[in-house]
């Protein structure tokens, strides 16, 4: 066998190199567990807390994964979690890559890719995140119905791979209404009140001035973050269903006057997470 796959961070990743990547992540994920989760879930900051919902029967560190680093951001734990919730099997990616730790936007889709690969048809995205919409103050749920990639990148650019998805894929329908209908349901099953926005995604790190703030309410957000998005893209891409939803830790920048800082952040997740996690606990248990 060849030596693993190094981690270069910043390497870009084009959808036609997607392929050979994720077969060696495939064969490291299957020396380790047959398990065929039927939903991927991709922790935000401080939201790791769903993982204790789950009965977990293998957990791999990213740095035991091909061409992965250990997760570096504060509040992200750096692994892959196996088993079953709600009773349902399911993957748990407890943290998450972003653009802002240098990372590409192929590297950043590749936990996404490979859950679809290991089965898993539905993937459902959270994050923490900063309210646009002034009614939505810290502790607001919002799922998430349609995104702006504000970036100014793209998993997608580079030769396309036409065996995983089109070279133009249609983002009309990324978020998959009938799943957000669900999370929805799983909601007012739970009594947990749940918003509905647009999420914008822009790099980081910086949070957002207050110009920023409300040049993106003019745009159509209703609540803005530095993930999510470039995941969302290439699921979609991939053939897999996506949902998601957002816990706002704040409001944005410039509509109280205080300052952000990431201790609120993770305060804020922390304090609202357990909420979170009953919604998508009841979600999944519906599946
Ligand atoms: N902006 C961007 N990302 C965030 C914020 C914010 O206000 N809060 C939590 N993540």
């Amino acid at each position: 066998m060849s030596a693993a796959r190094a981690f270069e961070l910043g390497r870009e990743i084009s959808p036609a190199e997607q392929a050979s990547h994720l077969g060696e992540l495939v064969a490291a994920v299957r020396a380790r567990t047959a398990l065929e989760p039927r939903v991927g879930l991709v922790l935000g900051s401080g939201l790791g807390g769903l993982a204790d919902e789950m009965q977990v029967e293998m957990a791999i560190p990213f740095g035991d994964l091909p061409g992965w680093p250990p997760a570096t951001a504060p509040g992200h734990a750096g692994r892959l979690l196996f088993g079953r919730l709600a009773g349902v099997p399911a993957v748990i990616q407890q943290g998450r890559f972003h653009l802002y730790e240098g990372h590409s936007a192929g590297f950043v889709v590749q936990p996404v890719l490979l859950m679809g690969l290991l089965g898993a048809g539905i993937v459902v995205l959270t994050n923490a995140a900063g309210g646009v919409n002034p009614a939505f103050g810290a502790g607001t749920l919002m799922v998430i119905h349609d995104h702006l990639n504000l970036t100014g990148r793209h998993p997608l650019i580079g030769s396309n791979d036409p065996a995983i998805g089109e070279r133009f894929p249609d983002m009309t329908r990324v978020w998959d209404p009938d799943l957000g209908a669900r999370l929805l349901t799983a909601s007012e099953v739970e009594n947990v009140p749940l918003a509905s926005g647009v999420y914008a995604c822009l790099t980081g790190p910086s949070y957002e001035t207050p110009a920023e703030v409300r040049m993106l309410a003019t745009l159509g957000a209703d609540a803005v973050g530095m993930s999510t998005v470039p995941e969302a893209i290439a699921a979609h891409w991939a053939g897999m269903r996506v949902c998601g939803i957002s816990l706002v830790t704040n409001p944005g920048a410039g509509i109280t006057g205080a300052q952000l800082s990431h201790a609120e952040v993770l305060a804020a997740a922390d304090a609202a997470g357990p909420r979170l996690a009953r919604v998508i606990a009841r979600f999944v248990a519906e599946l």
